[in-house]
């Protein structure tokens, strides 16, 4: 059993419960491979996908875990909603929920937003992402992925590279490293690191070749310009030259390292073609393990006891 209610943040989550959501998750990867990969654990719960900020893979991966459950599904965009007409985050939610909704699954710009809606609601509630906060799926999907590769994440090497600053898959991955043993560095260009983040236990590194030749698994962040609100570098063609992860620099480290990046990529500014789609790369195994990892989340919250039967 989990310890707690929501899955809000990693920060809020035991060594134990991580253990947990990864051993459920590996038997969904088992269902998974089956040609028919559902299980009926949730044929009696709704989860309602609540989406203020755009998605593409949290949203389908959520909602395959969902109905890859049993689960009754409902998805809400706020274009095209009636947040366009003034109504309020607490407002909507309540609504939905009073629909015989029993869950909900949140993506939302403003930091903490989750939280603020977890002292409103007694419906359990997962975050898809808050604002430059936490992302937490992400970060177990991410940690989930480097340990099938490398085995136990004790004191393996993990560099997250770019735009640390705002990046809340950054954070919830450091939470979750750090939990798991994992030593992380952070690498970019001074103005995209916050100058607090060594007391989260990391290293800090401007020079991108070096932070390579540290580390065991790189992780390469995009640029989120959109929350970039004043010029931070010069140009996204400088950035690409400082920072961009290429070819060349991989083929000049000493050893072979596990490239991963959360998406959406930008090709030819954070990482080039020839390294996101090289033998390296486990990008596309990050998005595989997101399903199983969301559908062990969704279902430890419910609290349902019945995998056994199921696997
Ligand atoms: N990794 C991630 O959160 O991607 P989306 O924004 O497409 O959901």
């Amino acid at each position: 059993m989990l310890s707690v209610k929501h899955l809000l943040g990693i920060k809020e989550l035991k060594t134990e419960d991580i253990a947990l959501i990864f051993k459920t998750a590996d038997n969904f990867k088992q269902v998974l491979q089956r040609s028919i990969k559902k299980v009926p654990s949730l044929r009696d719960t709704t989860v309602a996908n609540i989406f203020f900020e755009n998605s593409t893979r949290t949203r389908l991966s959520f909602e395959l875990a969902e109905k890859r459950l049993g689960a009754d599904v409902v998805n809400f965009s706020a274009s095209g909603s009636s947040v366009s007409k003034g109504e309020t985050l607490i407002d909507t939610v309540k609504n939905i929920l009073a629909m015989k909704v029993d869950m909900v699954v949140m993506r939302h710009s403003a930091s903490g937003a989750p939280w603020f809606l977890a002292n409103h609601i007694n419906a359990s509630i997962v975050n898809a992402g808050d604002g430059t906060n936490e992302h937490p799926t992400q970060a177990l999907l991410d940690a989930y992925s480097m340990r099938e590769k490398l085995g136990d994440l004790k004191g393996k090497h993990i560099t997250i590279i770019g735009d640390i600053m705002h990046s809340r898959v950054a954070l919830s991955n450091i939470y979750c490293l750090n939990k798991l043993g994992a030593k992380v560095m952070v690498a970019g260009p001074p103005t995209l690191i916050p100058k607090h983040i060594a007391s989260l236990g990391v290293k800090v590194e401007h020079d991108l070749k070096k932070a390579l030749q540290w580390c065991d698994v790189a992780n390469v962040l995009r640029i989120q310009l959109e929350r970039q609100h004043k010029p931070l570098f010069s140009t996204l063609r400088e950035y690409a030259l400082y920072y961009g992860v290429n070819r060349d620099m991989l083929d000049s480290l000493a050893k072979d390292i596990v490239i991963m990046h959360p998406g959406p990529i930008n090709r030819g500014v954070e990482i080039n073609s020839d390294v996101a789609d090289s033998r390296q790369s486990i990008i596309l195994d990050q998005v595989e393990n997101g399903v199983a990892i969301r559908m062990a989340v969704i279902y430890l919250l419910s609290g349902k006891r019945d995998l056994d039967q199921q696997v």
